[in-house]
């Protein structure tokens, strides 16, 4: 038996483990519309909520960047990289902004590394908040395999400038994490090799 009581061998355990292993990134470059239709995105969305979250923090969100505001991501993606490199050329400004405009549905994950006044007087760590954000993130891309739509993360140093804080109004307990870009799989990506459990197992 399992842990929700069903026989293993006649259960869904070859399907969740299928589901696993054949989930794979793919970048935004690879993807084209549609996005995920309305009950799609509910249910993508719902697998996030059933993350861990040690103390019931909450503490991660997700904004969905609509197409109409995507010229304002584009704006801060150039401005991002101008605050890293004020003599950035105009083809690294247009390559910049071009990410802004790839995935069909674009979501920022954002994650509160900190409280302000911490709840308890065992506070989580920004790295179990991680954790939280990462488990949300991994369960949306299992459904979007599932649904058979392409998913990816992408980040980069646009993440920790100041456009991209003051667009999406963080304060100054959250990090922008990275985006999670959804949408059909235009161009498939040849398989990566997975590490060998040996790699990241041992017995103490
Ligand atoms: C937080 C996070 C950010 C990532 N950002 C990028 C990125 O900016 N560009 C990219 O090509 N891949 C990015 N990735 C995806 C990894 O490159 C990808 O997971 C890795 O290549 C393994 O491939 P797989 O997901 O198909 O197993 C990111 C992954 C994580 C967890």
């Amino acid at each position: 038996m399992d842990a929700v009581g069903q026989e293993v061998s006649g259960g869904p355990l070859p399907q969740i483990e299928a589901l696993i292993h054949a989930r794979r990134t793919t970048l935004p470059k690879r993807l084209q519309g549609p996005g995920p239709d309305a009950a799609q995105k509910e249910r993508i969305l719902s697998a996030a909520s059933a993350a861990p979250d040690h103390q019931q923090l909450l503490p991660w969100r997700l904004v969905e960047v609509s197409q109409d505001k995507r010229e304002l991501l584009a704006q801060a993606f150039a401005q991002a990289l101008l605050e890293r490199d004020p003599l950035a050329q105009t083809e690294e400004i247009k390559q910049a902004r071009e990410k802004a405009f790839r995935a069909p549905w674009l979501l920022l994950a954002i994650c509160r590394t900190h409280d302000l006044v911490e709840a308890t007087d065992n506070p989580v760590p920004a790295s179990e908040r991680l954790v939280s954000l990462g488990c949300a993130l991994q369960n949306m891309m299992l459904i979007c395999s599932a649904l058979g739509l392409g998913s990816g993360l992408t980040s980069g140093k646009a993440m920790r400038s100041q456009a991209l804080r003051a667009l999406f109004g963080l304060s100054d307990q959250e990090e922008a994490v990275c985006c999670l870009n959804i949408g059909h799989i235009r161009a498939p990506r040849e398989n990566r090799q997975r590490p060998s459990t040996e790699a990241f197992f041992s017995s103490l």
